[in-house]
């Protein structure tokens, strides 16, 4: 009677102890941070080589800009390797990312494109996309 009370109560004790210590077992609920690498901006579109016709119904023409990376990047526009000025000429506008060009002129908008994307990380050029005018048909 002493003997079995003895084991049950080593056993009792041995249970509270694993017990206790899977409880407390500090890589349990361990929360990681949200921290997000940083990545450099990639172009996930570049603008392309567009030939516009001079007899287009179109009155405006797109050149798309599409960048990944984290922090989220800023792009610019570059026309003739300068940055554009939007406020310079009511003709050209920024949408999301693509620029719009409106009335494009087959004499003051020929020219490269390229889009730079600017984040913490780094920044990027995209290829020249070269604009010209041509007459169809
Ligand atoms: C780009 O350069 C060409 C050649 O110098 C010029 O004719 C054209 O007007 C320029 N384009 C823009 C949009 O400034």
């Amino acid at each position: 009677m002493g003997v079995d009370a003895r084991i049950l109560g080593c056993t009792f004790s041995s249970m509270l102890l694993f017990g206790g210590v899977s409880w407390s077992n500090p890589g349990f609920g361990f929360v990681p941070t949200d921290e997000v690498a940083l990545q450099g901006p990639v172009f996930t579109q570049e603008p392309t080589n567009l030939v516009f016709p001079l007899d287009s119904e179109d009155r405006t023409l797109r050149l798309v800009c599409e960048v990944q990376g984290h922090p989220k990047p800023v792009t610019r526009w570059r026309v003739n390797g300068t940055l554009l000025d939007e406020a310079q000429d009511y003709r050209y506008r920024v949408q999301d990312r693509d620029l719009i060009v409106t009335s494009p002129d087959r004499v003051r908008d020929v020219g490269t494109f390229q889009c730079e994307a600017t984040n913490s990380v780094g920044t990027i050029l995209s290829r020249e996309a070269v604009l010209q005018f041509a007459c169809e048909s």
